[in-house]
């Protein structure tokens, strides 16, 4: 099976840095900040912010002190999009592939943060080997906060309906009302924009699954969290019971 999108289309880049404006977005990186802060002082710690895109919160990490920033995205526009908009000592932005990543030579760090970019992940063979990168890059005690969209809600036309109008983007799972997306399944995707449409298929991650990977490979502690929710749609929403994102709390 294959993503009719490679990995995460050139195109999109400038779609999604507009995205990132949106005032709901910001519950995203802010909720991966606070639980990173119960963790650990992001002042003078290194951090490695994988699959960075627009290098948003690689920059907010830096400008909370931390003493070096590695982003890493496997996109050239993104990471172009990033430079540009962060040019700072503290914080280095490199073209690399999370699924082959080497040890970094100023690492290794405290802090992991990784946030919506293994949804196109194929297989339990490619996650195992995302994380177990993730893994070796960080310190012995050190923390991963791990943010993405899990295909594991049961479909609902409406829900997906609501999240079309709140994010532009719309997911079609060859299942019927009610049921859950299967594990490892294409999960064909599109974002809307206003004189065309862009594909953002996905593969059907559930939850469990990237817990189980990652106690797997060695960590010792995967804890879920919720998000911090700015309102109380956004609970109802993107709640636990609503549509699926997993946010985890990673100790080595
Ligand atoms: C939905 S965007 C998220 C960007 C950013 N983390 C954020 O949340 O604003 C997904 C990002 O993951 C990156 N990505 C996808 N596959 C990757 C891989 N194998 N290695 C590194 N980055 C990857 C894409 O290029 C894209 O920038």
């Amino acid at each position: 099976m294959k993503l009719n999108n490679t990995t995460f289309s050139e195109n999109l880049s400038q779609v999604y840095d507009s995205c990132t404006t949106q005032e709901y977005y910001n519950m995203f990186p802010n909720s991966i900040l606070f639980y990173a802060q119960q963790e650990i002082n992001i002042k003078g710690s290194k951090v490695f912010d994988i699959g960075c895109g627009n290098g948003n919160l690689s920059a907010a990490m830096g400008i909370l002190g931390a003493s070096y920033v590695l982003g890493l995205d496997i996109s050239e526009s993104q990471i172009e999009i990033a430079k540009a908009k962060h040019p700072y000592r503290n914080i280095e932005f490199v073209v690399d592939d999370a699924y082959t990543v080497k040890q970094q030579p100023y690492g290794p760090f405290d802090l992991v943060t990784c946030m919506y970019s293994f949804h196109f992940i194929p297989n339990v063979d490619v996650l195992k080997a995302a994380f177990q990168n993730i893994y070796k890059n960080l310190k012995e005690g050190g923390t991963l906060v791990f943010l993405d969209i899990t295909h594991d809600y049961k479909y609902s036309k409406a829900k997906m309906e609501q999240l079309k109008s709140l994010t532009s983007y719309c997911y079609k799972p060859n299942v019927a009302e009610g049921e859950i997306p299967k594990l490892w399944d294409l999960v064909p995707g599109y974002v809307t924009l206003p004189n065309k449409q862009l594909l953002v298929d996905h593969f059907a991650i559930h939850g469990e699954q990237l817990k189980e990977t990652m106690l797997e490979i060695g960590f010792r502690s995967v804890e879920r969290k919720p998000f911090v929710f700015h309102d109380l749609k956004m609970v109802d929403f993107f709640g636990p019971d609503g549509f699926n994102h997993h946010l985890f709390v990673v100790k080595k």
